[in-house]
């Protein structure tokens, strides 16, 4: 593709958001566990855009940092009153007047948008159009800018709802709201632009007519209405990650994954799944999990922040919290949380267990119902546990430990000392037996109840 072009797009990300209802501005709610904007983002640089510029709201520091942190060489900008799109564009100024040959605009609201059609958009920039937008029928045109074409399908005028007479308003094909246009020509048609509309805005859809008076032409590039999907409420979110979740199950099961009931798990955008991994009913997996080649996910598990590594098995009901890193072939079975821990090569976590802030040794077995006592209130300490060694089950191990390699923990044990490379440390009381004695306190108390007494 035409990678001599040089890109810049502007991401606008300065609207209210009051239909959300919410504290956290619209962009940063979050799609199948990244921000909507950290989507937008991902796609411009899917499309080999280099350069970004994203456009907050006044005060929208929480926006700008969430920018920076996604595309580290963004450029932000802040509109400082809200006048329209091209109001918004023209925010990043500085920007556009580096100058570019596509000027990319996309909303940061749209978070389903794919690289193909900013792509789309760029193609029809390289094949001379001076302005393309990215077009789909709707299915409910209300609320929407029309597209008007001419016979041979070449765009004449983008009109809004609110400008848009009776005939314009039975068509169907809308605006997706993402544009591009002849970088060397942009700035100067949007200083054109002006406000004498229904609302008064300063609209970007305005630069066809005046890209067209200078005899350029325009296009339209189609999309599909659901990569389009604006997201204005948390309706349309739920609607969002419903479409975003079922394109990375799609993905994961072409590549090799294994779903058995594919609609009931949840994956994030920066799951990495290896060939061959089973996941089954109902599991949850939240960011920053890698799962590798051959490992199995039992029903009813929830991951975050955790790498499960190759032929390892997890679940049913199991829970990997963030820093949880388990070698090849180790098992963490039902009920068993794992928080920033190493699970070495073949260790077993079978049941009932909390494994916190500690290093499991290669091929250690550790009992049902082990508990790592890692936190005393105020500081977190670790729990080193050597290959092979045996947790007995139901013991307590208090941070920090150590356990030796090839050591046993009695069970019941409240370990509170280190234990020697193969020992055996048991920290319990010690068993005592009584000859007799039951019968004898039966006796003695029936006689008791007898007397009254
Ligand atoms: C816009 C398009 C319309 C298209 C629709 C698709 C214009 C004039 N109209 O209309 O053709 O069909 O999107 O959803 O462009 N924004 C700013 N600053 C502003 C105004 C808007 O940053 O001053 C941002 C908003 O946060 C939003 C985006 O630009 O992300 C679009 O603004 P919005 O007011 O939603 O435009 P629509 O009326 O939906
Ligand atoms: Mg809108």
């Amino acid at each position: 593709m035409s990678s001599s072009r040089k890109a810049l797009a502007v991401v606008l990300a300065a609207g209210e958001g009051t239909r959300m209802k919410s504290d956290t501005p619209k962009v940063l709610h979050q799609v199948a566990g990244q921000s909507m904007l950290a989507h937008v983002l991902a796609a411009v640089a899917a499309a080999g855009v280099e350069n970004v510029a994203v456009v907050v709201g006044p005060g929208r520091e929480d926006v700008a940092a969430e920018a920076l942190r996604r595309a580290p060489h963004a450029q932000t900008f802040v509109q400082a009153e809200r006048l329209g799109t091209a109001h918004a564009v023209l925010a990043a100024r500085e920007a556009l007047i580096a100058g570019c040959d596509d000027l990319l605009v996309l909303f940061a609201d749209t978070p389903l948008v794919t690289s193909r059609a900013v792509r789309g958009l760029r193609e029809a920039l390289a094949a001379g159009a001076g302005v393309a937008a990215l077009g789909f029928l709707a299915a409910d045109p209300f609320g929407y800018g029309r597209l008007l074409q001419d016979e041979g399908g070449r765009l004449l005028a983008i009109r809004e709802e609110k400008d848009a007479s009776e005939a314009e308003r039975s068509i169907r094909l809308c605006n997706a709201g993402l544009m591009a246009m002849d970088g060397a020509a942009a700035l100067g048609w949007l200083g054109r632009i002006g406000a004498a509309n229904a609302k008064g805005e300063y609209y970007l859809t305005d630069i066809v007519e005046i890209a067209r008076r200078e005899g350029r032409e325009a296009g339209v590039v189609l999309a599909d209405e659901t990569e389009v999907l604006g997201v204005n409420d948390r309706i349309q979110l739920a609607q969002a990650e419903a479409v975003a979740q079922s394109r990375l199950r799609r993905a994961a099961m072409a590549a090799g994954v294994t779903m058995i009931a594919p609609e009931t798990v949840f994956l994030s955008s920066d799951t990495v799944l290896g060939r061959d991994v089973t996941i089954e009913p109902h599991v949850v997996i939240g960011p920053g999990v890698s799962i590798a080649d051959k490992a199995v996910i039992h029903a009813f598990s929830h991951l975050e922040g955790a790498t499960v590594g190759q032929g390892a098995t997890i679940g049913p009901f199991a829970r990997l919290r963030p820093g949880a890193a388990l070698a090849e072939r180790a098992k963490v079975g039902n009920f068993v949380e794992i928080k920033n821990a190493n699970v070495a090569k073949g260790a077993k976590v079978n049941h009932l267990t909390y494994i916190g802030d500690a290093d499991i040794g290669a091929n250690a077995n550790i009992g049902a119902g082990t508990i790592t006592c890692n936190y005393d209130g105020f500081f977190k300490y670790r729990t080193e546990i050597g290959e092979n060694a045996f947790i007995g089950s139901n013991s307590a191990l208090v941070a920090p430990v150590k356990i030796g390699a090839g050591a046993y923990v009695g069970s019941g044990s409240v370990v509170t000392k280190n234990v020697g490379a193969d020992a055996l440390a048991v920290a319990r009381g010690r068993q005592v037996e009584k000859a007799g004695w039951g019968a004898a306190f039966r006796a003695a108390q029936a006689e008791r109840k007898k007397g009254g007494k």
